[in-house]
């Protein structure tokens, strides 16, 4: 089970950051290869690490699936994958190479086509040298876990031993409450131990995700205000301009806040609102965001602090788009959310009263992810009421993307003879700081997977505490009625707006 390559943990060993990264001798199983993610972001990240060199010689790539393709016609289909949507240039040497490994196994979840399975990954390990080391990658709707999981284990395929391990890496969704999500960890956990399982929240996977970590802990000037003494209240936002053609099959009765709350937003909050762990061994970090977790709740009465919505047709830039109810697929009487806020609380002495607002849409403005924590007064002010009129509450903002970076936002005198003093930002940013172009998220937690790097996966405990937070808020919407209509193209429903305004609070527009 040893890696047989030199790498190191970059979040532990930072010393080590000139080494390559490299996975050693191993393979992956895609279950759901035919799916949008795999075609989209799986299959492009595989090939972006064998063109940075970050795969060994003999990797292996396994589609399993119903269709009755050949290896050329697979190879064809991830051909066309990677050539629409790598971020790495195409290099006709790296494909043939790639190619070599890249195979088919046509099978049902059932018994006859996981013997097949299994008697072809042995043949595979002898002859492309995977070491029996298979990573199985179950990127199929949650149903499909038990199955998957015991025909592994029934073909002999599931355990690790001294010569070989095997690890399961899960998308979401891990589950639609925190029971169903308890019931998938019993049955993912009762064939693979937690060691062995990689749940995927891709938000960990971007860079400026990590940075939070660096931002915070490598740093001086940050750590001594992030804190309820400093800071007024939290706003984590992840707006898309993007609507949900195409999706309903996934999205109908699932909705905004499970989709992305529960996972990506409720990590981001994890990671701001978090203690210095004591390293960054995955258990340690682990650790400190199950603590934070364990210590948030949705602030009540839930009528005022949560909003959730639904957007109308309207325009978007300068297209007119359909709304959420004519969207192919959609039921015309859906009631599923495309905008879910809510306000939460982490019942700490670090974060005591301070209230984290998270919002996410589909089809609002513009496509923007970021974190702003958002400064009290200044407790005295010795400049006139009038001097300072267009002086606003400073802010951090982490610009998790697409302008990837940080801004710190403060008030300056404004140049001239008075004195006035207006906001002005300071900015980092990733484009013009680096010449380093950042890796996507999937190659990131793809190789860490295959190095047994386990930081930057969320473990069971973080899955169902995070739906503890949630599912009260979702079970009060069930009961409250159609979501709010919000026109395709704004920044939402009315409600979220007055969510803040009880508190003295606007959101920013980003
Ligand atoms: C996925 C959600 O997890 O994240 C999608 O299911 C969403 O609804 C996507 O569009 C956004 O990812 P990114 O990386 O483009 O912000």
């Amino acid at each position: 089970m040893e890696q047989t390559s030199a790498w190191r943990n970059p979040l532990r060993n930072p010393k080590d950051k000139r080494l390559p990264r490299i996975a050693g001798p191993s393979g992956m199983v895609i279950f759901g290869v035919t799916g949008d993610l795999a075609r989209k972001k799986l299959l492009p990240a595989i090939y972006d690490l064998a063109n940075r060199g970050l795969l060994p010689a003999g990797f292996t790539l396994v589609g399993y699936g119903r269709r009755d393709w050949d290896k050329a016609q697979f190879g064809e289909y991830v051909k066309e994958a990677v050539q629409q949507r790598a971020r790495t240039k195409f290099n006709e040497h790296v494909w043939q190479h790639l190619a070599q490994g890249i195979e088919f196994v046509e099978g049902a979840f059932d018994d006859a086509g996981f013997d097949h399975l299994s008697a072809r990954l042995q043949e595979l390990d002898t002859a492309r040298g995977t070491g029996g080391n298979w990573a199985y990658y179950l990127s199929v709707p949650p149903e499909f876990f038990s199955n998957i999981c015991h025909q592994l284990e029934r073909v002999g395929m599931a355990a690790s031993d001294e010569e070989a391990w095997r690890r399961v890496i899960i998308e979401k969704p891990f589950g639609h409450d925190q029971k169903s999500a308890h019931e998938l960890n019993e049955i993912v956990n009762a064939v693979f131990p937690e060691s062995s399982v990689f749940r995927i929240d891709h938000y960990l996977g971007k860079e400026t995700v990590q940075n939070i970590m660096a931002l915070r802990f490598a740093n001086q000037i940050f750590e001594p205000m992030w804190n309820a003494h400093y800071i007024d209240h939290v706003q984590i936002t992840m707006a898309e301009d993007i609507g949900l053609g195409g999706r309903a099959g996934y999205y109908d009765g699932i909705g905004a806040a499970r989709d992305v709350i529960q996972n990506h937003l409720l990590q981001l909050l994890a990671l701001v609102a978090m203690e210095e762990p004591s390293s960054f061994e995955p258990a340690a970090l682990q650790a400190e965001k199950i603590k934070v977790l364990r210590a948030t709740h949705p602030m009540h009465p839930l009528g005022k602090t949560t909003a959730r919505g639904q957007y109308s047709a309207g325009w978007q830039g300068s297209q007119y788009v359909k709304g959420l109810r004519e969207e192919e697929g959609f039921d015309p009487e859906s009631t599923t959310e495309t905008y879910a806020a809510c306000t939460l609380e982490v019942n700490s002495r670090r974060w005591g009263g301070v209230p984290f607002y998270l919002r996410t849409g589909k089809r609002l403005g513009r496509r923007v992810t970021e974190i702003a924590l958002v400064f009290k007064a200044a407790p005295h002010q010795p400049l006139d009421g009038g001097q300072t009129d267009d002086l606003g509450q400073n802010a951090v903002v982490i610009r998790v993307q697409p302008d990837e970076g940080v801004t710190m936002r403060f008030g300056s005198k404004v140049p001239g003879s008075t004195m006035e003093v207006r906001d002005v930002n300071m900015d980092f940013a990733y484009a013009q700081a680096f010449n380093e172009e950042s890796p996507e998220a999937y190659e990131r937690l793809i190789l860490d997977a295959l190095l047994d790097e386990s930081s930057l996966f969320p473990t069971n405990e973080e899955v169902e505490l995070s739906w503890e937070i949630l599912d009260p808020i979702i079970e009060y919407w069930a009961k409250s009625g159609q979501p709010e209509k919000y026109a395709a193209g704004t920044w939402g429903p009315e409600s979220a707006d007055k969510m803040l305004r009880r508190r003295g609070h606007t959101w920013r527009r980003p």
